[in-house]
């Protein structure tokens, strides 16, 4: 079995709170997050299952990679939601899937009154204008025989924005918002830095003037030095034009400084969705838990106060069979019977706090008990109890004003 740290795949992810620190000072923190704000976006058990086909002459399909597997989470108007996990988690399959570059297995994706999931794609070709997604790489993501121009100029022309004549002062504009000088507009991509190229991808997402964006590593493939300036510009106009964010990243420490809200996905699900504080000062999740110990930008108070890492054993498992029961178990330090044999339910515990783990609590303060088994009418291995009823648990994408107090083990209101 080989050991794995949980630490952040960008070779630059050691020095990032340095710089997270200091892009925080030059502009103001995330807002609160407000957990009755409206939603733009409420994705609800969504699934991507890629089929898997046998090789030779007659391809069959002989298995799914189940990349995405039933996620359900509410993105707030002008508000930015964080993705965060390892590597093949499914962060970027969900951001696909919310702009239609592949199309969901099942489940719904509610946006302005519109479920994104089932339209046609001649129907979705005006919902396109207001989700738009902003890529990892911006050397492969721009076409190298255009010129900046004809890149932000595009979609304008394309969606019939402006017409034809006003397109140049247009894409003049958007340079100029994102920093570039507008006389640049008739370079190529070559002729720009790593940094530059990801302002051009950003004017090219801005230029439809769009409420959802949904920005994928969008400073993961940039140096240390400039993911502070590129962060700090989607701030802006995030504020400025009042975008809504899903923000992926590998690390916490990147989405602190940005989300109001994060989520934190393990092998297509999400364990655990909440505020900044949740999650950040009182992760109930192991997995949080040991994604945090590998960020050393967040307050120690959130992991115990412990100072060393929480090395995971054994590699992710499969998204092709994964373990039954919680997907975490083959890594998990406290799992026991019951982990393996049911699933445990994305469980409110706060107002603005969800968790997925049977033994959810603090780091260190492992109850003795399952926290689940009266839920689930279960006995402590997990096998089915006779003598107790399951509960019927809330499928709200968002939050709900009643939630599981894990101390009392019953529910209470806000
Ligand atoms: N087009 C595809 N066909 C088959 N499998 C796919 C496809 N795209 C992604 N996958 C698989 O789905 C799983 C999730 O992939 P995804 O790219 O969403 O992960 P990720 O969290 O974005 O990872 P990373 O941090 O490396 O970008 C992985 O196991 C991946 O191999
Ligand atoms: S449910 Fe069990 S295996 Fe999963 S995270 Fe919680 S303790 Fe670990
Ligand atoms: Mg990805």
């Amino acid at each position: 079995m080989t050991e794995s740290e949980v630490a952040p795949a960008s070779s630059a992810a050691g020095q990032a709170p340095e710089s997270y620190e200091s892009a925080e000072h030059q502009s103001a923190a995330p807002p609160r997050f407000d957990r009755h704000a409206e939603a733009i976006l409420s994705v609800t058990d969504l699934k991507k299952y890629f089929p898997v086909k046998s090789s030779g002459l007659v391809r069959r399909t002989i298995g799914h990679v189940q990349a995405v597997d039933g996620v359900s989470f509410e993105v707030r108007k002008g508000s930015a939601l964080g993705l965060v996990g390892e590597s093949g988690c499914g962060k970027s399959t969900t951001g696909r899937l919310i702009t239609r570059l592949y199309d969901p297995t099942a489940g719904s994706m509610m946006f302005q009154g519109k479920d994104l999931a089932t339209l046609s794609h001649k129907a979705m070709t005006p919902m396109r204008k207001e989700v738009q997604m902003i890529f990892q790489d911006p050397y492969s993501s721009l076409n190298p025989r255009h010129t900046v121009g004809t890149i932000v100029g595009t979609p304008l022309r394309v969606h019939n924005v402006v017409p034809d004549k006003q397109v140049l002062g247009r894409v003049r504009e958007l340079l100029e918002v994102v920093g570039l000088n507008p006389e640049h507009y008739n370079r190529y991509p070559n002729e720009f830095s790593g940094g530059q190229r990801q302002r051009i991808g950003i004017a090219r997402a801005l230029a439809l003037q769009p409420k959802l964006l949904v920005a994928d590593e969008p400073v993961s493939a940039l140096d240390v030095s400039i993911q502070a300036q590129v962060v700090n510009l989607l701030r802006d106009v995030q504020q400025e034009f009042n975008i809504a964010f899903l923000f992926i990243a590998h690390d916490l420490a990147v989405v602190r400084h940005f989300c109001p809200e994060i989520a934190v996905m393990y092998l297509g699900k999400i364990v655990e969705i909440g505020d900044r504080e949740s999650v950040y000062d009182h992760a109930h999740h192991p997995y949080t838990q040991a994604l945090l110990s590998a960020s050393p930008d967040v307050k120690q108070a959130a992991i115990g106060g412990r100072r060393e890492r929480i090395r995971l054993e054994g590699d992710v498992p499969s998204p092709i069979n994964p373990p039954s029961g919680c997907r975490f178990r083959t890594r998990c330090w406290l799992a026991q019977d019951i982990c393996a044999k049911q699933e445990p339910p994305l469980l409110q515990i706060g107002k603005s706090h969800k968790v997925a783990c049977h033994f959810a609590s603090e780091l260190n303060q492992t109850p003795p008990r399952p926290v689940t088994t009266g839920l689930l009418g279960v006995d402590d291995q997990g096998n089915h109890d006779a003598g107790s009823t399951p509960t019927t648990l809330s499928t709200n994408p968002g939050y709900d004003d009643e939630w599981y107090d894990l101390k009392s083990k019953s529910f209470v209101k806000a």
